[in-house]
């Protein structure tokens, strides 16, 4: 496969999630490669911090201050994209609570957040590829919590695990019109979602997950990024309703 089919030169994509962390990291490697890159996320400063990277590495960037839950702006902002080649679904939040202390609230919210709001990214861009007749790649964003549960993860794993269900369901209506949907599923990945704000616990914390891995180190959210960049190029053209999971070899499914 020559390098090229990494290359998005002429692409437009769009992140969600794109001020911070792991959707920070996609829009920049995604600019790089090429692409014009829409980022979207409710924190206007933060994405004034990743178009200025982006910029300072002879990249495009346009932002969207939005929330992914108002299904109305967020459609009206894909559709500002004369084109749409990529969508990489990345906002989402953290929640932990026993099942037995989990209010409706708490699961309305993360379900809210999670799951519909990476429903919408993909309803607004499987529209505009339809319309535009585009070959695109949608990308949505699960978590390692799909595989293995854990004490607390009843709202996040739940919605997590919806996202994956709705990966699988969008790629087999989209396939046929050349439009092709993934899942990735991150380990472990140093961002401010995962800051434990406490030297000495994030320390214990990043110890114990790259003990897990067989790689021996916690992710970055470049690892994250490299994932999306696979799956928003031609290098996976023949790649369509997988969970890709990028996390250190923690989980080994079939
Ligand atoms: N960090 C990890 O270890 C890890 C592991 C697995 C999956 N993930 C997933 O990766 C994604 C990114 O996480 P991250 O670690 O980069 O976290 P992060 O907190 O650094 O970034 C999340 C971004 O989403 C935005 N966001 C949250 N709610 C929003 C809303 N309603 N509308 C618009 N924007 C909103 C935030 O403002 C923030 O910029 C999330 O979906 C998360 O569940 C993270």
């Amino acid at each position: 496969m020559p390098v090229t089919a990494y290359d998005l030169t002429g692409r437009t994509a769009f992140v969600t999630g794109a001020a911070s962390g792991i959707g920070r990291a996609c829009a920049v490697l995604l600019a790089e490669a090429g692409a014009t890159v829409h980022c979207a996320d409710r924190d206007s400063q933060g994405l004034d911090g990743t178009a200025a990277l982006i910029k300072d590495r002879g990249g495009t960037a346009r932002t969207h201050t939005l929330d992914v839950t108002d299904h109305l702006r967020l459609a009206e902002a894909v559709a500002a994209c004369a084109r749409l080649d990529v969508m990489a679904a990345v906002a989402g939040i953290m929640h932990s609570s026993p099942v037995l202390e989990t209010r409706d609230e708490d699961l309305d919210r993360v379900l809210g957040v999670n799951f519909k709001g990476v429903l919408y990214a993909c309803q607004a861009a499987a529209r505009s590829m339809l319309a535009s007749r585009t070959h695109g790649s949608i990308i949505t964003m699960a978590s390692g919590a799909v595989d293995t549960g854990g004490p607390g993860l009843l709202c996040y794993g739940a919605a997590k695990a919806a996202v994956v269900q709705l990966t699988k369901t969008l790629a087999t209506e989209m396939g046929p019109h050349g439009i092709r949907v993934n899942a990735v599923a991150p380990g472990w990945i140093r961002t401010p979602m995962t800051d434990r704000h406490d030297d000495e616990a994030q320390a214990r914390t990043e110890a114990f997950m790259s003990r897990m891995s067989p790689l021996g180190r916690v992710g970055d959210p470049e690892d994250i990024a490299h994932a999306v960049l696979h799956l928003a190029s031609d290098a996976s053209a023949f790649t369509t309703g997988q969970i890709l999971r990028p996390n250190g070899g923690v989980t080994m499914p079939w």
